[in-house]
């Protein structure tokens, strides 16, 4: 049997997937956004479950608002990037269960069938099988990480992974290269770079923003990202391409290179 669900984000692009994504297995969807749906004590006061997907920056006065409102046996979680900050937040806030969750991919995606969602459980056990029960059943692959675990590899997979995004964008766009005629020379590989770009540059340059400044874990990622750069520019600089090889061969990144 179905059950009220509140999105509070519900208009944007997370929130309208799931918002989607929760309907076709049955539930009652209620979506606000800043000028329109319910108001944070009527979501808490309708619905079983309640999610926050909001932009991250706003995400934690969003959660300290609906919070208060929060059943005991009701179900409080989140669809942001990072975890750490929303998740104290909505076990501060309320005394319901509380499951961080984050979805890793974005609303361009058509079902969740082989994506990733990473849970971090937080309070009660009644709503975790029945949230495990529905991801699962669409084809999700469930990883369950403390929200400290999550963001150190967010700060991997997200940060340092959009900020060498950035940085090449902004080196094609100074050099003013025109990206359809780019496209006529390109590799497959050059081609999903050019995909990841134009997600990043073209799609929603807050989220990214958000995702690269707001996890600490990201920052000494970038610092010797940094520091390698300047490394290998002078090792570029001298054209010495047998200490470039030499350098590439012994990161020992992958197992299946040794
Ligand atoms: N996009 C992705 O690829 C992706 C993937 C995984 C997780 N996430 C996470 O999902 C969350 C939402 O991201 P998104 O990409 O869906 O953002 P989005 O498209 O910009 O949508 C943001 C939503 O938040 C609402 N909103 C903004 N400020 C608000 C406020 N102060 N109070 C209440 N509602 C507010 C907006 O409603 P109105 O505009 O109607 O006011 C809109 O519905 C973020 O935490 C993000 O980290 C995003």
């Amino acid at each position: 049997m179905g059950i009220d669900i509140g999105i509070i984000g519900g208009t944007g692009g997370m929130g309208r997937w799931f918002a989607r994504f929760f309907e076709k297995e049955g539930n009652t969807i209620h979506v606000s956004g800043r000028k329109s749906g319910m108001n944070a004590a009527e979501m808490a006061g309708t619905c079983q479950v309640v999610i926050v997907s909001v932009p991250i920056g706003v995400t934690g006065t969003v959660i300290n608002t609906v919070g208060p409102y929060m059943r005991e046996n009701a179900l409080l979680m989140d669809l942001t990037s990072l975890k750490r900050e929303p998740v104290t937040a909505m076990l501060e806030s309320s005394v319901s269960e509380v499951i961080g969750c984050h979805p890793l991919f974005g609303p361009h995606v058509e079902s969740m069938a082989g994506q990733n969602v990473v849970l971090c459980p937080a309070r009660g056990n009644r709503w975790l099988p029945w949230l495990k029960g529905i991801l699962g059943k669409n084809g999700a692959s469930i990883v369950e990480a403390t929200p400290e675990k999550h963001d150190r590899m967010m700060a991997i997979v997200q940060g340092l992974n959009h900020f060498n995004t950035i940085a090449m964008g902004m080196v094609l766009s100074r050099t003013g290269v025109d990206m359809s005629e780019l496209l006529q020379f390109s590799t497959p590989n050059f081609r999903t770079k050019m995909e990841v770009l134009e997600r990043v540059f073209c799609r929603n340059p807050g989220l990214y923003a958000e995702i690269v400044t707001m996890n600490p874990d990201a920052r000494h990622l970038i610092d010797l990202y940094g520091k390698i750069i300047t490394e290998l520019k002078d090792v570029i600089d001298g054209a010495d391409t047998s200490k470039l090889a030499e350098i590439i061969g012994r990161q020992s990144l992958f197992h299946q290179c040794q």
